[in-house]
């Protein structure tokens, strides 16, 4: 059947594995649909490359997902979120894609943080690239200027999760050097600003104590894409519905696989892909 008449996909781009927890939450909430994952994983770690690299890597994920039939991509990434999301829907998708949508995390994450905290004080943390973009800045100001933001980034920590070393020795001395400063700034609510860090969830709750709420993406994105497709027919009914999910990977080793099911929560199986 010629792809202009199938029906369409949904894509979620990660760099690497991190964005498997987002789709498994996505799953979750609309079991329905069907999905491509792809993650860049020869080429993660995103976060401390250039913001023009991200945004390269960024457009050839897209395209990708954009030529094996998917009508929405989610990118389900922070780094590239920051670094691309804007330049991609503002400059790439009319010239190249128009109609085709494509929708990061920070909104989602951003808006639940500022609904959640009362003191008015947010830490975040994430990748040096998202930090430095100050992505997330922007985005609660916009939404409230009075709140306060303490951000912190985290550079060892999606190495470590990408070598499958979560639950290492080191880890919570790591977490704790990370997240002192901003407990000290008496925040309230703490984004979890990168996909990778769902992994240590409990770890950073038992550091920062039980007053701080967690914005963790997993939880909030999926709904607010439910309620984006809700307010979107014209997209959800080009959808196909057949609950599948397909993964590819740009590098392929036993550790995607392993790593990935764990995170999805159930055993998948991946098929190598190049971007370039
Ligand atoms: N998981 C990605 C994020 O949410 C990027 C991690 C990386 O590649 O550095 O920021």
């Amino acid at each position: 059947m010629p792809a202009l008449h199938r029906k369409k996909l949904i894509g979620v781009f990660d760099s690497g594995f991190g964005g498997i927890s987002i789709l498994r939450g996505i799953v979750k909430e609309l079991p329905a649909y069907s999905y491509l994952y792809l993650g860049d994983t020869a080429r993660v770690p995103y976060g401390n490359r250039s913001s023009e690299v991200v945004h390269e890597f960024t457009k050839q994920a897209v395209d990708f997902l954009f030529a094996k039939n998917c009508e929405l991509v989610i990118v389900a990434c922070n780094t590239a979120s920051s670094d691309a999301l804007h330049k991609i829907q503002q400059d790439y998708l009319p010239k190249y894609y128009p109609g085709k949508k494509v929708l990061g995390v920070l909104i989602p994450a951003a808006e639940e943080a500022v609904a959640r905290t009362k003191n008015k004080r947010i830490g975040v943390i994430a990748t040096e690239g998202t930090v430095r973009s100050s992505s997330f800045l922007r985005e609660l100001m916009k939404i409230d200027r009075s709140v306060k933001i303490f951000q912190n980034p985290c550079p060892l920590l999606v190495p470590i999760v990408e070598a499958g070393e979560q639950n290492a020795k080191i880890v919570p001395v790591v977490l704790e050097q990370y997240l002192k400063p901003l407990k000290k700034r008496h925040i309230d609510t703490l984004i979890l600003g990168c996909t990778h860090y769902e992994v240590f969830r409990n770890k950073i709750g038992k550091i920062v104590g039980p007053r701080v709420f967690l914005v963790s993406e997993e939880h909030v994105v999926p709904k607010k894409l439910k309620h984006y497709l809700m307010q979107h027919p014209e997209i959800e009914e080009k959808l196909q519905k057949k609950g599948t999910v397909r993964f590819f990977s740009t590098d392929l080793t036993e550790k995607f696989t392993s790593l990935g099911s764990k995170f999805f929560g159930r055993r998948i199986k991946a098929q190598k892909v190049s971007l370039q």
